[in-house]
């Protein structure tokens, strides 16, 4: 009977997808086939998917590309910084994140600020804003930072370079980055950075799993067809297995501190953390807590340290911009009579413009959120009159963006500090729509300031007293990089570190 109806379903699926293809998104320069839609080109190109669509990109007139799988899913990618804002700001409403992305990242985030849409995002949002912007808030991101500078970053490159050991850059900084967050989110210190700089073997058996789960969690959004890791999730097989294994162990860590900081209830209102502030209110649950730490987790993890691992490689290659961050920094010292390896306040870092230039520009070219998706909720028109179907997934690509000459200028390949410096010296910011790296609009990014203090701080200490070598690479050789949520480096960055002689010397 199959084979009998076979005939029939093609005819009816052949005149199905004319039908749809009138409103298909079309890629310039990309085949699509009937019944198959763009997932041959897709299924070619998925391991590379991020470096695929910027080729589209950049060779289409429009600055985006559109895909169609029949019957699994439609969507575009766009570096067009006219379809960003109209996305994430001028119609917010008709793009949340969708019931797909929201589902695949259920059982590991729940309905964190991360992972919620309408009235649950709307409450967290507003809290944790109000949160993010007090002072006290501050001044503890500012001490947590400096701390682990002091007592463990440093003490760690000091022996490095007495000893001409090779380091893992791109470790070092994951770790720096979780011991922070964790100590930002819950008031709990992982270590994994141990005082006086110890590496430990086999880090921190919570950031084990918390990478574990993030890293496998990608793969769902990986799958042409979402049944199938459903299929595996229900038979309990394979990587969902590994994952339901992993998300156990973070939620039954995150468990135990929120409880352990409900039981301390009289210290709660006096700590600073953003678990005590949402706990103090007594107005949420245990789990409703948890998932709300573990969204400020999986937001401040990786991106900080993806930032600066980028950061770290492309300044090797640039003594120049070495030498004048560090003497920018001596600058700093001087008109606030302070010395080298003294703890950097918020207002020295806030003057620190040449840095904070350069920080912005090797983002431009290597964001740490390369793409980030929406969904469409009703049919809808973009500025230049593309039709946008209901149910689509829209895509901004940061990193398209940041290599698009219609928006850089020519020279937008190169890294270049003093694009972002007016003709004070002063640092002067692009509109977001254009610098997509925090995202924009409603749901822009909560911890740019806080990722800045804490980027700004580690390279002004490091580069006051050391200059960092990459090793073992091929010159000009772009490192490749990891599907993952964040830009990361595959195989880490191996340098090594040498204490500075004077501030002019990175050689
Ligand atoms: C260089 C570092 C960082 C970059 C490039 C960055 C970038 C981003 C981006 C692209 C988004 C939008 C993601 C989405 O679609 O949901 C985002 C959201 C967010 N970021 Fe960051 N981020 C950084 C550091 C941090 C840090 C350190 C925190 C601190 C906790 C943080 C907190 C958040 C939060 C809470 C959101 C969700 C906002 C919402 O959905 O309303 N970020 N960030």
């Amino acid at each position: 009977v199959l084979f009998l109806l076979l005939p029939i379903v093609l005819y009816i699926s052949y005149h199905l997808s004319g039908a749809l293809a009138k409103k298909k998104p079309t890629t310039h320069g990309l085949k699509s086939y009937p019944l198959l839609g763009h997932l041959p080109a897709f299924l070619k190109n998925r391991h590379r998917f991020l470096d695929w669509s910027t080729e589209l990109i950049l060779r289409s007139p429009e600055q985006r590309m559109g895909f169609w799988f029949p019957g699994m899913l439609t969507g575009m990618v766009t570096g067009n910084p006219a379809d960003v804002e109209h996305v994430l700001r001028a119609n917010f409403g008709n793009y949340p994140k969708g019931a797909r992305s929201i589902s695949m990242l259920h059982d590991f985030l729940g309905g964190g600020l991360f992972n919620s849409d309408g009235e649950q995002w709307q409450w967290q949002r507003k809290n944790a804003s109000l949160e993010f912007s007090t002072r006290s808030l501050r001044g503890f991101v500012v001490d947590a930072v400096q701390t682990e500078v002091a007592d463990r970053l440093l003490p760690l490159l000091r022996r490095a370079a007495a000893a001409g050991e090779v380091l893992d850059m791109q470790d070092v900084l994951e770790r720096f980055a979780f011991d922070t967050i964790c100590v930002v989110s819950f008031g709990h210190d992982p270590c994994c950075l141990a005082d006086g700089g110890a590496l430990t073997e086999g880090k921190s058996g919570f950031m084990h799993a918390f990478g574990e789960a993030q890293d496998l969690i990608v793969g769902r959004f990986l799958e042409p067809v979402a049944a199938s890791w459903k299929i595996k999730r229900w038979l309990n097989i394979g990587t969902e297995r590994r994952l339901k294994k992993a998300i156990a162990d973070v939620h039954d860590f995150a468990m135990d501190i929120v409880r352990a900081r409900r039981e301390s209830s009289s210290s709660v209102k006096s700590r600073d953390d953003v678990l005590s502030r949402f706990a103090a209110s007594d107005e949420h649950g245990d789990e409703v807590l948890r998932d709300i730490v573990l969204s400020f987790l999986i937001a401040g993890r990786e991106t900080t340290s993806s930032a600066l691992t980028w950061f770290f490689w492309l300044v090797s290659s640039r003594p120049d911009v070495a030498a004048r961050i560090a003497g920018e920094v001596r600058t700093i010292r001087a008109s606030t009579r302070t010395n080298p390896g003294e703890p950097f306040g918020f207002d020295m870092l806030r003057d620190m413009s040449y840095l904070h230039a350069a920080l912005t520009e090797s983002m431009r070219l290597y964001p740490p959120v390369p793409i980030d998706s929406q969904s469409c909720a009703a049919d809808d028109t973009l500025p230049d009159g593309t039709h946008v179907g209901a149910g689509w997934s829209i895509t901004y690509s940061a990193y398209a963006m940041g290599r698009l000459a219609a928006v850089w200028g020519e020279d937008c390949m190169e890294y270049r500090p003093e694009r972002w410096l007016g003709e004070d010296g002063g640092f002067r910011p692009e509109s977001p729509f254009r610098y997509t790296v925090f995202h924009a609009g409603p749901r822009t990014c909560l911890g740019k300031e806080m990722a800045y203090v804490q980027m700004k701080s580690i390279v002004a200490s490091v580069l006051e007293e050391f200059a960092v070598d990459v090793v073992g690479q091929d010159t000009g050789a772009v490192p490749e990089h990891v599907l993952s949520v964040t830009l990361r480096m595959k195989g880490g960055l191996p340098v090594q570190i040498r204490r500075r002689v004077n501030s002019n010397d990175n050689v």
